[in-house]
């Protein structure tokens, strides 16, 4: 009788999925007794909370001012318009599309400019080439929580009398020469979503320290109305709830913790992979930290033997969870292909093609770190 030879089917390293980010919250019992205070008198919007995280939170940043609005992207909305820009803006395309969908809602036409290939940040002097008569602003990022190379923009802006704004919504945990980003620039302006290291729920801080700039975006946030009801321009409800000030507030409380937590799983991340060929990491300049909202690799598939994509489906199927930030770019979206006629973006694209985030949290596990580990390392051997 003819026996079947038995197929080997090997076991996912991971019973279940490892998702790409666990939020980690404030305790319970933390946020207790002030969730009953606002319940209880009933003040759930624009009250003593939302104050006082904001004053919290300006502090943390070293800024006069954080106003704490709806999200990342309503902040975006109000700075744009609140620093009263013009025609186009200069603003990289590997990134998060609310950097750059905020700018065409406040009537401003991105001009995409290319990234630093080991930095993933925009490149200053890519930066600088991308300037016309018509530019009002540079906009940078800090890709991943990696610090934008803010002073070098900061000179460029400075020569063409630009306006700087940095799309922060990486950026809480993240060090720019020893201390929080923040006071760099015009204005910041922070995610505080469930992937991102400081949690309110959902809600965004703009920071500066411009006194004028923070009044407009407070207006702005309350629909253009200065409190004598009669609007002084175009604005929205983008309020930040009592109940998300809670949460961002104690937040706060744990993020230090939360950064060197997640700096210390990518150095494990990094001590078990960097002997592996064509594999590479973001570049962290020297004095800066990298919040690390993601950890992202990339990989050379002609020295690994083994393309992004190939890797992302075995870690699949080893249950492990990943993203292919930022792919497509910006620039390749169809609502802003319109924008990209004449760019050219060769790192962007490079990175495009390469750039794996890995699952990256902030009270992580060693173990799942260095099982996610030999899943990569067996996919360079079997390669
Ligand atoms: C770079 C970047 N900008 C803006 C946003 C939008 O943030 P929010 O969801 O708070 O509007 C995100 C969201 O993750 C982001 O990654």
């Amino acid at each position: 009788m003819k026996v079947d030879t038995p197929v080997k089917v090997r076991r996912p390293i991971f019973d279940s999925m490892v998702p790409l980010v666990r939020p980690v919250l404030p305790p319970f019992e933390v946020l207790e007794q002030d969730i009953r205070r606002i319940v209880g008198t009933g003040m759930v919007t624009k009250g003593s909370f939302l104050r006082d995280f904001e004053a919290a939170a300006a502090r943390h940043l070293n800024v006069k001012h954080a106003v704490a609005v709806s999200s990342c992207t309503t902040g975006l909305m109000l700075a744009y318009q609140a620093l009263g820009l013009e025609g186009d803006v200069v603003v990289p395309s590997f990134t998060f599309m609310a950097t750059v969908s905020a700018l065409v809602w406040a009537g401003l036409r991105p001009v995409f400019a290319d990234v630093d290939p080991r930095t993933a940040n925009l490149d200053p002097v890519a930066a600088e080439r991308a300037i016309t008569p018509r530019t009002s602003a540079i906009v940078g990022v800090h890709i991943f929580g990696n610090p934008a190379d803010a002073e070098e923009l900061q000179a460029v802006a400075n020569r063409h009398q630009l306006k700087l704004v940095f799309d922060a919504a990486h950026g809480f945990g993240s060090l720019y020469q020893g201390a929080p980003v923040g006071p760099q620039g015009d204005v910041q302006v922070y995610s505080l979503s469930p992937t991102k290291l400081l949690i309110a729920g959902e809600g965004g801080i703009v920071a500066t320290n411009d006194d004028e700039l923070a009044e407009k975006i407070r207006i702005g946030r309350e629909y253009g109305n200065a409190g004598n009801y009669d609007s002084a321009f175009a604005g929205m409800n983008a309020r930040m709830p009592q109940f998300n000030a809670v949460m961002g507030m104690r937040s706060l409380d744990i993020l230090e913790q939360a950064a060197e937590r997640r700096n210390a799983v990518v150095d494990l991340y990094q001590w078990r992979l960097r002997d592996l060929p064509g594999i590479d990491f973001q570049e962290v300049r020297n004095g800066n930290r990298n919040s690390y909202k993601d950890f992202s690799i990339t990989i050379d598939a002609e020295e690994a033997g083994i393309t992004r994509d190939a890797l992302a489906d075995a870690l699949a199927d080893d249950n492990i969870d990943t993203r292919k930030y930022y792919e497509p770019p910006v620039h390749r979206h169809t609502a802003y292909r319109e924008f990209a006629d004449h760019a050219e973006l060769p790192n962007t694209e490079m990175l495009a093609n390469r750039s794996l985030s890995l699952p990256a949290w902030s009270s992580m596990d060693d173990e799942i770190v260095l099982g996610i580990c030999e899943s990569v390392r067996n996919v360079w051997e079997a390669a």
